[in-house]
């Protein structure tokens, strides 16, 4: 696959994050339109970027003691190419320089979802807490990461 690109998102890819959306959780997880518009307009939103196609995108939202990773997905096809790393690695490069004094990441992510959990500890995120019925039926677990100089790898080899 050809070189990723960290990108802050505009209103034109508004499209394609939903489609993202669409396939990747349950309907009533859904946010509305006005949701990531309201990141776009905040550039709280980025995207992986692949041959000019948006094949991941990522929301955070600044706190005043952390910040937080309030959405996450890979486009289907796209998945276990290391978009989902490169998005979460890009990010804390880009909070290192822009938000230096955050020290903090948190995150949600649902009990059953392995797939993310695993991701997540790859950058050593914590479980600290279990939020009972958090998504509709399911339970949520907060996930945190303590920020250091090295939270990011420099060096990512992109996978095939
Ligand atoms: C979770 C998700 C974002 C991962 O995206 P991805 O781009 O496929 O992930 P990557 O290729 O970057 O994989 C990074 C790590 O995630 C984990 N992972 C990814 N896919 C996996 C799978 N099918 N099974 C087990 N672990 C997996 C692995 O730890 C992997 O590292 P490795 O390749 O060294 O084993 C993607 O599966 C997705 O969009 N899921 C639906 C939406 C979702 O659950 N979002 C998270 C909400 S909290």
């Amino acid at each position: 696959m050809n070189a990723f690109s960290f990108l802050i998102a505009d209103r034109s890819c508004l499209d394609d994050i939903l489609l993202i959306e669409r396939y990747s959780f349950y309907p009533e997880l859904y946010k509305s339109p006005r949701y990531y518009k309201r990141q776009i307009s905040f550039k709280r939103l980025r995207l992986c970027v692949v041959d000019g196609e948006v094949v991941g995108y990522l929301c955070f939202q600044p706190h005043k003691q952390y910040v937080s990773i309030s959405d996450l997905a890979t486009k289907i096809g796209y998945r276990q190419k290391g978009v989902a790393f490169y998005l979460i690695n890009s990010l804390l490069k880009e909070l290192q320089n822009s938000y230096s004094k955050v020290k903090t990441i948190r995150l949600m992510v649902a009990a059953d979802n392995d797939v993310a959990q695993s991701l997540y500890r790859k950058f050593y995120f914590i479980p600290k807490a279990v939020r009972k019925q958090y998504y509709g039926k399911h339970d949520g677990i907060l996930m945190e990461k303590i920020v250091t100089n090295c939270s990011f790898y420099n060096r990512i080899v992109t996978k095939h």
